[in-house]
């Protein structure tokens, strides 16, 4: 099984996502947790190159290097980890590209929607969660954060986010799952693993 989480930044899915590796490893488990971009060695170095503020870089190289580094991490970490039995829990994944690169940057949809199939390789999540807090809410809990460059694109840029996350969501109703992430952590952890058929998850049926 294949779990994603999105959400513009300070959404708290690093957060959510600990609480629920925890949940589920607790429940005799085995999970894989990651994040994107990273989650390999030649994955942070991409990580590094896009997130330093040291070069400027077009939409389209850092669609390029989101898609180069999506590739490697499915062919060498999610693929064998799902034929090994174990659930994968990931910190973003190509719905971020969709949003980021092309509602925020303003690439068209198709062309990235196309190269993110070509990445993840016939991978696609089974649930995803995005973690949906307005843009007020964003900020506020990003003040005392050092922030990265795709972070400092400014609000409209991140108004832009919340809208796509939206358009996505309702568009894939099958695997979106939204959940108000303005609360306390342990009560979106609960409205999570409330969400997440755990029975049925042990029962291999998923
Ligand atoms: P990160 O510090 O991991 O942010 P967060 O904790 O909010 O996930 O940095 C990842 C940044 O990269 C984040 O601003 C979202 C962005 N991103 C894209 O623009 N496109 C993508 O395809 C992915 C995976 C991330």
């Amino acid at each position: 099984m294949f779990i994603t989480f999105e959400g513009i930044d300070g959404s708290g899915k690093s957060t959510q996502i600990k609480l629920l590796v925890e949940y589920l490893t607790s429940h005799g488990l085995k999970v894989v947790s990651l994040r994107e971009p990273g989650g390999t060695d030649f994955g942070e170095k991409i990580r590094e190159l896009l997130l330093s503020k040291e070069f400027e870089l077009s939409p389209v190289t850092e669609l390029m290097l989101f898609e180069a580094a999506r590739s490697h991490l499915v062919a060498n970490v999610i693929k064998p980890a799902l034929s090994d039995g174990n659930i994968v829990v990931s910190d973003r994944f190509y719905d971020s590209t969709t949003v980021y690169q092309g509602y925020g940057r303003g690439l068209p949809l198709e062309p990235i929607m196309i190269c993110n199939r070509l990445a993840a390789d016939g991978i696609v999540p089974d649930i995803t969660f995005y973690l949906d807090i307005s843009v007020d809410t964003s900020e506020q809990r990003s003040l005392a954060k050092d922030k990265d460059r795709i972070e400092s694109s400014g609000n409209l840029f991140f108004e832009k986010l919340r809208h796509g996350f939206n358009e996505l969501s309702e568009q894939n109703p099958d695997r979106f799952v939204i959940i108000d992430a303005s609360g306390d952590r342990m009560s979106t952890h609960n409205t999570i693993i409330g969400r997440l058929n755990l029975n049925s998850i042990m029962s291999g049926i998923e």
